[in-house]
């Protein structure tokens, strides 16, 4: 069944990859099962999904690997129409680990090759899923430009052998990104970055795309159903901005199909996660109709509140200040 709902034109990556404008996420937090997010996921290939982002960590690799193979034995879509990406977790970063992980989430996907592989984070610091937010590993490191390199040489290997297209990053800084680039072989195609009206990283945008590098958005619609531990008292929230509220009055959206269109047209391709199909239908829909204008998009621009929202403090290591330290 092909599906007739019209999405934004897809995206050329600086290796030649096409990449669809807009993805869907596969992290069911805290409050989805994985039957349910490989559900959502069956029902996005019928509505016109072609890139979904995926990751080990987040526990449902198999059971889409399962939809993918049906969608493909139905002849609903074809490999080559898929952009599929996973991500090495934080545990796997050691030596032989990364080819691994890549080949535990080929067996799951139930692919012959990932599309991008992501390092999920800059470091190797592991904790228990589901961990409170003020846990530590005592094991944990800071950031580490060589113990980084030493992950990414086995990611640029899985290039080689033909495992994953393309290699990307996630979870960077401008700093450190000036840290590895130079040392990379095989330069990210892609990195993932936390990207929504409440939290633009206009300086690492910038960055990245001056680098031929895309940037893919997470949590673009300010992650509302994020885990409790990634919650912080004042956290502003991304669907209740002026600007955002607004725009979806005039163009009869709701707020969350607004941060879709901004990401879109500012040229970040966003991944939004909803299990419900009349919330992931318009998400699609939102890329290939009725665009912003240029006042809208500037009204969103003005209203960044600089707040990162996934601040990452279970990875921190013992000495650190605070989760300001993972990100410079
Ligand atoms: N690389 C990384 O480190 C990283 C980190 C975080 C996330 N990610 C990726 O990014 C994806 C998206 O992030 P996220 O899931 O945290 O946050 P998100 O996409 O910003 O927010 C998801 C929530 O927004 C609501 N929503 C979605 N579409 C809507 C619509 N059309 N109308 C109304 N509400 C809508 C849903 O809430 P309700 O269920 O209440 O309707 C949904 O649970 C993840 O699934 C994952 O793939 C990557």
């Amino acid at each position: 069944m092909v599906s007739d709902i019209k999405q934004g034109a897809a995206k050329i990556l600086a290796n030649g990859m096409n990449i669809p404008c807009v993805g869907m996420g596969t992290f069911g937090s805290d409050r989805f099962s994985p039957r349910q997010v490989a559900d959502a996921v069956a029902g996005a290939i019928r509505a016109g999904y072609r890139l979904f982002d995926c990751a080990s960590v987040y526990g449902n690799e198999d059971l889409i690997g399962s939809v993918f193979a049906e969608a493909f034995a139905a002849g609903a879509v074809k490999r080559g129409e898929l952009f599929v990406t996973s991500k090495v977790w934080n545990d796997m970063h050691g030596a032989g680990d990364v080819l691994l992980s890549c080949a535990k989430s080929l067996k799951d996907l139930r692919l012959e090759y990932i599309d991008m592989f992501f390092v999920h984070w800059p470091f190797p610091n592991y904790h228990a899923p589901g961990c409170d937010g003020d846990s530590r590993n005592p094991d944990s490191k800071p950031f580490s430009a060589e113990r980084f390199m030493g992950c990414w040489r086995q990611m640029e290997r899985l290039v080689d052998m033909g495992l994953v297209k393309s290699i990307g990053m996630s979870n960077m800084t401008v700093k450190k990104l000036d840290a590895v680039l130079p040392l990379c072989r095989i330069k990210p195609a892609a990195i993932e970055m936390e990207l929504h009206p409440c939290f633009q990283q206009q300086e690492l945008f910038d960055y990245c795309v001056s680098r031929q590098i895309q940037p893919i958005g997470f949590c673009p619609i300010g992650s509302p159903t994020r885990p409790e531990r990634d919650k912080t008292a004042g956290d502003p929230s991304a669907t209740e901005q002026p600007a955002v509220v607004a725009a979806a009055k005039a163009h009869n959206v709701h707020p969350a199909v607004i941060c879709v269109k901004w990401a879109v047209q500012r040229g970040q391709i966003p991944i939004p996660f909803s299990v419900y199909e009349n919330e992931y239908v318009s998400n699609l829909k939102c890329t290939a109709e009725d665009p912003l204008t240029d006042a809208e998009m500037e009204a969103i621009r003005l209203g960044d509140k600089n707040v990162r929202l996934i601040k990452g403090q279970v990875f921190l290591w013992e000495g650190a200040k605070d989760w300001t330290d993972l990100w410079d």
